[in-house]
C-alpha cells in the first residue's frame, strides 16, 4: 500500500507558494501520484468559513483569539481532509499550515500557549516536508499587492511585521533542518519549480514511487 505523504508550503505574502503548489502537484501526477491540495485557513466548508471571519473584516480579534481560529480551522481540516487523504495514500499539499502560526502569531502569545493550539489543532500530525519559499517582505508585498490582495487586513501590517515573521519562519528552519527546505522565493516561476522537485526528490526518495510498498 502506498503511504500518504504531508507536504507543506510555508512563507510570507506574495511568495508564490499557490503557483509553486500547482507545479509540485504536476510533478507528482507524472509520478503517479494522486495529490489533494488544500489550505489554511480553510481546506473544508466550517474552514474556509473561519477564514471568511478571519480574513474578512469581522471585528478585530486579538492574538489569542486569531490563533484559537485558525488552530479550529486547522483541525477541521486535519481531521476532514489532510488526514483521510494520507489515509487513502495520497499526496497532501498544504498552503500554510502550523508554522503560520508560529511565524504570525509568535511573539504574541507564550510560546507554550501557541504550541499547545497546535498540539490540539494537529493531533500530533507534523509534516514529512516543509517548503518555506522566502522571499524579501518588500518584494512579497510589492506582489501580493498587484495580485489585488492588499486589502486583506493581514496584508495591511507593517513591513517590520513581516520582517519579523520572516525572521521566525527562518528561526524555525534552522531548529528543524531535517523538516524544512529553505527556497529563493525570488527565483524565476519555472527554476523554483525545479528546485523544488529536486529537493522532493532528494528528500523524500523512496516514498515517492507510486508503487511502493510500505
Ligand atoms: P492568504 O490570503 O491565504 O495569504 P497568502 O496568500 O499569503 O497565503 O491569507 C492567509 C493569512 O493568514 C496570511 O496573512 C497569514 C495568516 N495566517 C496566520 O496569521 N496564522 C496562521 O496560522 C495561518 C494559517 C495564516
Amino acid at each position: 500500500m502506498t503511504r500518504g505523504l504531508f507536504i507543506t508550503f510555508e512563507g510570507g505574502e506574495g511568495a508564490g507558494k499557490s503557483t509553486q503548489i500547482r507545479h509540485l502537484a504536476r510533478w507528482f501526477a507524472d509520478h503517479d501520484r494522486q495529490t489533494t491540495v488544500t489550505r489554511e485557513p480553510g481546506g473544508t466548508p466550517l474552514a474556509e468559513a473561519v477564514r471568511g471571519v478571519l480574513l474578512g473584516g469581522a471585528g478585530t480579534p486579538d492574538a489569542v483569539t486569531q490563533t484559537l481560529l485558525f488552530a479550529a480551522a486547522r483541525r477541521d481540516n486535519v481531521l476532514n481532509v489532510i488526514r483521510p487523504a494520507m489515509a487513502a495514500g495520497q499526496v497532501v499539499l498544504c498552503d500554510r499550515f502550523a508554522d503560520s502560526t508560529r511565524a504570525y502569531q509568535g511573539g504574541k502569545l507564550p510560546d507554550a500557549d501557541i504550541e499547545a493550539t497546535i498540539r490540539l489543532a494537529t493531533d500530533g500530525l507534523a509534516p514529512d516536508l516543509t517548503l518555506l519559499l522566502d522571499l524579501p517582505p518588500e518584494v512579497g508585498l510589492a506582489r501580493a499587492r498587484c495580485r489585488g490582495t492588499a486589502a486583506d487586513r493581514f496584508e495591511n501590517d507593517e513591513l517590520a511585521f513581516h520582517e519579523g515573521v520572516r525572521a521566525r519562519f527562518l528561526a524555525l528552519a534552522k531548529v528543524e533542518p531535517a523538516r524544512f527546505a529553505v527556497m529563493d522565493g525570488a527565483m524565476a516561476e519555472e527554476a523554483l519549480a525545479a528546485a523544488i522537485a529536486a529537493v522532493v526528490e532528494s528528500r523524500l526518495g523512496a516514498r515517492i514511487a507510486g508503487s511502493g510498498t510500505s
